[in-house]
Formats: C-alpha cells, sequence, structure tokens
C-alpha cells in the first residue's frame, strides 16, 4: 500500500519536472549564445546545420541539414525553423525528406541547403551540395510553393560544367540572386548569378583562387566582403575574407577574421546575414561548430561582426542579443 503511494508520488514528481523543464526550455530568449546548446520554441536543440536564412516579409527563416539521432539513414533531410527575432526559432518540420537520386550510393551525402524565393515564379528554390565519397561534385535543386514545404527535388547538375561543392547564397541589394560554389579543379571557388526563375546557374562573375569553402558574402556600404574556411574537412581552421567594389573583382588578398590560433573559434562560416533596422545595420557571422562523431550536438557560433571600411573582425564570442527592428545588438560579458 505505502509502496504504491511512494511509487504514485514519485511519477507526479517525475511529470512535475518534466513538463517544468520543458516550459522553462520553452520560454521566450533574449540571448543567443554562441556554442551552447540552442533550443527551438519545442525545446529541441536546433538541427539546422551548415544552414542558409531566407528572409520573407518579416519572418527568417533557417533551412539546414538535419543531424538528428533519430533519422531513417535511407533519407536526407532538410529541416526549416521561423522566427521574427533571429533568437526563438519554431521548428516547422523536415521540408525535404530525400532517398538517394538517380540511383545514386546510399553513402550519398546533402549539405548546405540554401533556399531563395522567386518573385515572378512565387516558387521557393532550394539549392543543395549532393555528393558521393566528395567527388561526384554537383549542386541539386528542390522546389516549393510554400517556404515550409514540401520541397520536391527537381535535378543535380554541374553549374556552367564546373565542379560544385560548399554552396553559399547571397542576394545583392538590388535582389539579384547568387550562388558561391567551390571548384576546386579551378582552384578556387567561384560566384555565380541565377537565371531569372533560379532553376538554373547562368552567369559566372567571378573565380576567386583561393582555397576556400563554406563561402559567404555581404554587401555592406557598397562594398563587397567575402569569407570562407579552408579546407580541412569538419576540423576548424582561420577562415578569411576579402573584399571587391564589384562581384567581377578585383578581390583584395585574404586576411584573417579573428586570432589565428582560434581556429575561428572552432567554427566553420556558414552565412553573413545583413539585418537592417531603422537605427543601424548589423552584419552577423553564422558559423557550424561541427562535432563530426555527434552530429546532432554540433553547435553554432552566430556573432555581431565589427565590419568597416573594407575591414571585418569576427570578436570573441561572447552571449549577446539582437533588435532586429533597429538592428541594435548588445553584448553581454
Ligand atoms: C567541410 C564542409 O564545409 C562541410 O560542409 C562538409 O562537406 C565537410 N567538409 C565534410 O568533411
Amino acid at each position: 500500500m505505502k509502496t504504491s503511494l511512494f511509487k504514485k508520488q514519485a511519477l507526479f514528481l517525475t511529470l512535475f519536472l518534466v513538463t517544468l523543464s520543458t516550459s522553462v526550455l520553452a520560454q521566450k530568449q533574449e540571448v543567443i549564445r554562441p556554442g551552447e546548446l540552442w533550443p527551438d520554441t519545442d525545446g529541441n536543440h536546433i538541427q539546422a546545420h551548415g544552414g542558409g536564412i531566407t528572409k520573407i516579409k518579416n519572418t527568417y527563416y533557417w533551412y539546414g541539414e538535419s543531424r538528428a539521432k533519430d533519422l531513417d539513414p535511407q533519407y536526407r533531410y532538410v529541416s526549416c525553423y521561423s522566427s521574427k527575432d533571429l533568437t526563438n526559432w519554431k521548428f516547422n518540420g523536415n521540408v525535404l525528406k530525400m532517398a538517394a537520386p538517380d540511383s545514386l550510393s546510399s553513402k550519398w551525402v546533402l549539405e548546405r541547403p540554401k533556399v531563395y524565393f522567386n518573385l515572378k515564379t512565387k516558387k521557393y528554390v532550394m539549392y543543395l551540395h549532393i555528393d558521393v565519397n566528395y567527388k561526384l561534385a554537383n549542386m541539386g535543386i528542390a522546389v516549393s510553393d510554400s517556404p515550409t514545404g514540401p520541397f520536391r527535388y527537381v535535378k543535380r547538375f554541374r553549374p556552367l560544367g564546373f565542379e560544385s561543392r560548399d554552396i553559399g547564397q547571397f542576394i545583392d541589394d538590388d535582389g539579384t540572386a547568387y550562388i558561391i560554389f567551390e571548384d576546386r579543379p579551378s582552384g578556387g571557388f567561384r560566384i555565380a548569378k541565377l537565371s531569372d526563375d533560379y532553376m538554373d546557374v547562368e552567369k559566372n562573375m567571378s573565380l576567386i583562387k583561393a582555397r576556400i569553402e563554406g563561402g559567404a558574402i555581404v554587401n555592406y556600404n557598397g562594398l563587397y566582403y567575402c569569407l570562407g574556411s579552408g579546407l580541412t574537412g569538419w576540423k576548424p581552421n582561420p577562415n578569411k575574407y576579402a573584399t571587391a567594389t564589384s562581384l567581377e573583382g578585383p578581390w583584395t588578398e585574404f586576411k584573417d577574421i579573428a586570432p589565428v590560433e582560434t581556429k575561428t573559434y572552432g567554427s566553420q562560416s556558414s552565412m553573413l546575414i545583413k539585418v537592417v533596422g531603422s537605427k543601424k545595420t548589423t552584419v552577423l557571422f553564422t558559423g557550424d561548430i561541427w562535432k563530426p562523431d555527434t552530429q546532432w550536438d554540433s553547435r553554432y557560433l552566430w556573432m555581431p561582426l565589427e565590419i568597416e571600411e573594407g575591414k571585418l573582425w569576427l570578436p570573441e564570442p561572447t552571449p549577446w542579443k539582437i533588435n532586429v527592428k533597429t538592428g541594435e545588438t548588445t553584448i553581454l560579458k
């Protein structure tokens, strides 16, 4: 009798604690904490690695590789999260669930998804890196009528006939859409313009002869800043940047974005996000802190960059806050 009452009390206490911890985690977050677990609004660590951010009206969508533990290994998954403040992210599900296309080996990889919204066709066009043993070097495309999917795989190809590994997304202030891709045999990476309907890569703008992947670009005060990491697989390295007044170059030499010995504070570049607020324009570095043996636990390093007159610097990571309306950030030491 006593035991059963004790059991009931223990069960009640457990349920109470689980509910409490979920509600604590689901509370509105004010602060972005680089390198820490980043709970979504359901309290689960965000699974959007190698990701990209697409802003539609005043909502940000974060697409990325889901590396969650419970996924079916037959498929590759692209997740989608949405947010109005870049801090609290709601999980909208895995918007692409894809089996190996065109009977590729079951060891195929899908990496670094990036989504563009085409104003003319009203389609959401997702670019992917599709590979087998990192030798196939293909780009892939999937489309949807909605930002939250489902996305339908369309094709894979080598853009303009070139090998393509890591991809990066850039939309210029005039709305023109570009893709950055690593082209190893040419000794560097390319910036290329997408076709009008975004269903193809149309025009090479630059071949930057630097061995860089995880390529990202921002146009800040009329100057293009391009950054990326070295080619060290999942291991971090000192990421570097160059600038140019035109996407066609000429590009400056590459310089470090952070103290060399920190290896970009253990992260790898993913995307640069420009937040244009009523008081300030802020540029955010978003990167991945990969954990190759426990991929689901890989973390994110997001920090506002110090950027002005051709100089760019990633400050030492520390918790911070952003007000997306004003563009202002507060660094919490
Ligand atoms: C580095 C790339 O940036 C990642 O996306 C991934 O392809 C790893 N290499 C694989 O080693």
